[in-house]
């Protein structure tokens, strides 16, 4: 997990371009404010640390749409609300489908 969460440095996620921290202090960030807020959750507090771990998939082949920023509806409508909808999503081929509209 060590290995995953060092490389993830490496990754410019496209629907973040603006973080300038690495990506490992983000995950250690998270699990240390859930640590604070939920001590006796160890199982919580893990879940924070590897919550981004999917995001190495861009290294193997995965197009980033799939594995990194704001998640979605399976079949709906993209929200408005998602950061860089539009660009992240352009090889999102259910974008094309009008059945998700
Ligand atoms: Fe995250």
């Amino acid at each position: 997990m060590r290995d995953a969460l060092e490389r993830l440095n490496e990754l410019v996620d496209e629907s973040d371009p603006d973080v300038d921290i690495p990506n490992i202090v983000h995950a250690f960030q998270t699990a240390e404010r859930i640590r604070k807020d939920y001590p006796e959750d160890d199982w919580f507090q893990l879940t924070g640390l590897i919550h981004d771990a999917g995001k190495v998939m861009a290294f193997y082949g995965e197009p980033q749409w799939c594995v990194v920023g704001d998640t979605f509806v399976v079949g709906c409508n993209w929200s408005d609300n998602i950061v860089y909808r539009d660009t992240s999503f352009r090889n999102n081929v259910d974008g094309k489908n009008p059945k998700y509209k």
